[in-house]
């Protein structure tokens, strides 16, 4: 909800327990004067306007708490508008000109004093959400103007005793580490200069003051939804003031912004929230599954991938053998990754040509897909229609489709070229022929991979950006054309995961590292801020093909159960006692697929413990899983029981698998033991219905 106080000049934005407060200054700029817990307008009236610094400039004085800050006057800090004039003005002097504003919706409309340029700031609020969601539109009336950065929310912090910041860093095969240290003096740089989200940082960011744990304390973050190239700037000013700013692109990257043309920021959004790193993130996971996600409601089916089985050496044959174990053990999607179409059949050829392989598909998917209905499994293809191998139909044909520029080496990953889909005819030519694909196939299901970055992509923002776009675009219509279609996005793993991408798609791949004890780590990371409902986990061979670590069935199991489980072994070569075993498995998880993909997430213990541990509960508390795993055991270290959260202490829980009946107040103060084998790499799954 939103109220204004126009005597004051006061907007105050409340989600169901908080709330943010902005006040146009004497000098006309826009002020936070709160964040965090939730006001009411008078206690906001209240609320003292600016600190008495009276040997200081009041620009200077109002640094790190302006909600819109741009280049100019005394402005020395980060400034999320930077722009510059055809005639080389950099300074803008934005003054306000009015408002807009429903319940949900606030608009706060700025114009430069001189030139025909405008900046309206975007502010949606939710009833059942703290979540802030902030953009920005730019608006250009006069001679082309170049906008060097337009970041779509500053955050501005309270005076906090310390400040920590909290971000993921990783790479390929090892995307979502967590990292959680103090916020230096000056500005600390996430960003990605790749054209697409990245492995190495990913669009968020917490910052507490230090002495929030899982479980306790207030934590301010912010989530750019955006899956292209992106910067967060985390700003801590010697006057102990910070800032969270974030927008889409990169430097040097610039846009320029012709007369008459307006540019739309995509959505940054902002969380306060009481209740240490536990309850952001599942304040976080709680809003996606609200306002972000398409099909919020679905339960994410139990899938089969045949990426680790068969690599590129896809047949009909080897693709129904590996379906019919699949469907005994109880997948419910069965789906052929890459390798089925075109002259692909190692990584130099065929990208582009997204037809089955005549040799491998003599009569089309048709054979395969019916077989794979027949057992009763909906049927998911691999696609990447992004891309491009130069030794391909499609390069031969349009060699001029990819993104270049002219005199400079033209760079190829994994032998393959990005495609400018800022190009109409491009964007064009990629929609009909996924349509085309989807209405000759019985597809349910798309894994949309992207597997390289840009390069040589010249230095207008509107490539960058508009590859981006009409990417945002292409997924839009076909959802709109195949309602019955859902898709997954992968980029070589865990690259492309935002909260832009995920508002048009059911579920990401998290990483190609399939190894059970580095997921545990990458799924901890992972669920900061993206819920287990969107992340796909995969049960593979061991020893793992990556680490060539061996772990039991077991464990692989009970970390892949933590997301959408799915399952990437050769189960062409798992023994009958393995498939049975799987089946229990898999039967295991559909039991508690409510409570983990629709449910509350408490992360209990973390995983560089000798035992971690992660709690799902259903929304209505009536059940809970624990899957708790072992990564070493050390001899004369007594193992802790596992402290349970959030459920009723005076009701009485009944263990599914030993009948046990535990005392809520018990299972809080004192938690669970499950009976885990000897060694490393135990693991225990405890389901506990309330009775
Ligand atoms: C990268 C993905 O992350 C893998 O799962 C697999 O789909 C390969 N691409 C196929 O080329």
């Amino acid at each position: 909800m939103i109220v204004h106080d126009s005597e004051r000049r006061l907007w105050v934005l409340s989600g169901p327990s908080s709330s943010y407060v902005l006040h146009l200054d004497d000098h006309d700029r826009l002020r936070v004067l709160h964040w965090g817990s939730r006001l009411t307008v008078a206690q906001a009236a209240s609320l003292p306007l600016l600190p008495r610094q009276p040997f200081r400039p009041v620009e200077d004085a109002a640094e790190g708490t302006l909600d819109l800050t741009a280049t100019g006057g005394l402005f020395y800090g980060h400034a999320a508008v930077q722009v510059r004039f055809a005639d080389g003005t950099r300074d803008l002097e934005l003054v306000p000109t009015g408002q807009r504003r429903t319940d949900r919706e606030l608009v706060l409309t700025f114009a430069d004093r001189h030139y025909p340029l405008t900046v309206e700031c975007h502010y949606g609020v939710h009833e059942d959400s703290d979540v802030i969601e902030r953009h920005l539109v730019l608006r250009n009336e006069g001679e082309p103007v170049t906008v060097v950065r337009a970041d779509s929310a500053t955050w501005v912090l309270p005076r906090l005793d310390g400040y920590r910041l909290s971000c993921v860093r990783g790479q390929w095969g090892a995307e979502t580490r967590l990292h959680r240290t103090e916020l230096p003096y000056g500005e600390t740089v996430t960003t990605s200069r790749r054209g697409v989200t990245s492995h190495q940082a990913n669009p968020w960011a917490m910052v507490d003051d230090g002495t929030a744990g899982e479980e306790h304390g207030e934590v301010y973050s912010c989530a750019l939804a955006w899956s292209g190239s992106w910067r967060l700037t985390a700003q801590r000013l010697p006057t102990e003031r910070v800032t969270l700013s974030a927008g889409a692109g990169h430097d040097p990257v610039t846009q320029e912004l012709g007369a008459g043309e307006e540019l739309v920021t995509p959505v940054c959004a902002g969380l306060y929230t009481d209740g240490g790193f536990g309850a952001a993130s599942r304040a976080w996971h709680d809003h996606q599954l609200r306002h972000v996600l398409p099909h919020p409601g679905e339960a994410r089916p139990v899938l089969y991938n045949s990426w680790e089985a068969t690599g590129f050496d896809v047949s009909l044959e080897g693709q129904i053998e590996l379906a019919e174990k699949a469907a005994r053990i109880g997948v419910e999607l069965f789906v052929v990754d890459d390798g089925w179409f075109g002259a692909r059949t190692h990584d130099a050829a065929g990208l582009g040509d997204w037809h089955p392989n005549p040799r491998r598909f003599p009569d089309g998917l048709g054979p395969l897909i019916d077989r794979v209905h027949e057992l009763g499994m909906r049927f998911g293809l691999w696609v990447e229609p992004e891309m491009v191998n130069p030794d391909s139909d499609l390069y031969r044909a349009h060699p001029d489709w990819v993104i270049h520029r002219p005199h400079r080496r033209r760079t190829e990953h994994r032998n393959q070229l990005v495609l400018d889909l800022s190009r109409p005819e491009v964007a064009d030519w990629l929609y009909r022929t996924l349509d085309e694909l989807l209405a000759k196939n019985a597809v349910d299901f798309l894994k949309w991979d992207m597997n390289r970055p840009f390069t040589e992509a010249g230095p207008d923002e509107r490539l960058w950006t508009g590859h981006v776009r009409a990417l945002y675009a292409v997924l839009d219509r076909l959802r709109a054309a195949h309602p019955h279609v859902r898709i997954e996005s992968c980029s070589s793993g865990g690259g492309r995961v935002d909260l832009g991408i995920l508002r048009r798609t059911d579920q990401v791949w998290a990483s190609d590292d399939t190894d059970a004890l580095d997921r545990l780590e990458i799924q901890h990371g992972f669920t900061q801020l993206y819920p287990a409902r969107v992340m796909g986990a995969w049960v593979t061979d061991s020893p793992n093909p990556y680490t060539g670590r061996e772990t039991p069935l077991d464990f692989r199991f009970h970390v892949a159960m933590a997301g959408v489980l799915g399952i990437g072994g050769a189960l062409t070569d798992w023994s009958d006692a393995e498939l049975e075993r799987a089946a229990e498995l898999v039967a295991d998880y559909k039991r508690i697929r409510p409570l983990v993909q629709h449910g509350r997430q408490y992360r209990l213990l973390p995983p560089d413990r000798e035992l971690s541990a992660v709690q799902y509960l259903a929304p209505d508390g009536s059940e809970t899983a624990v899957l708790v795993h072992r990564r070493a055991r050390r001899f004369g270290h007594p193992e802790p029981g596992v402290r349970l959260r959030a459920l009723d202490p005076g009701a009485r829980y009944r263990d599914r698998s030993t009948g046990r009946i535990h005392h809520g107040a018990v299972l809080l103060a004192h938690g669970v033991f499950p009976d885990l084998a000897p060694g490393d790499y135990a693991s225990a799954l405890v389901h506990l219905i309330r009775e």
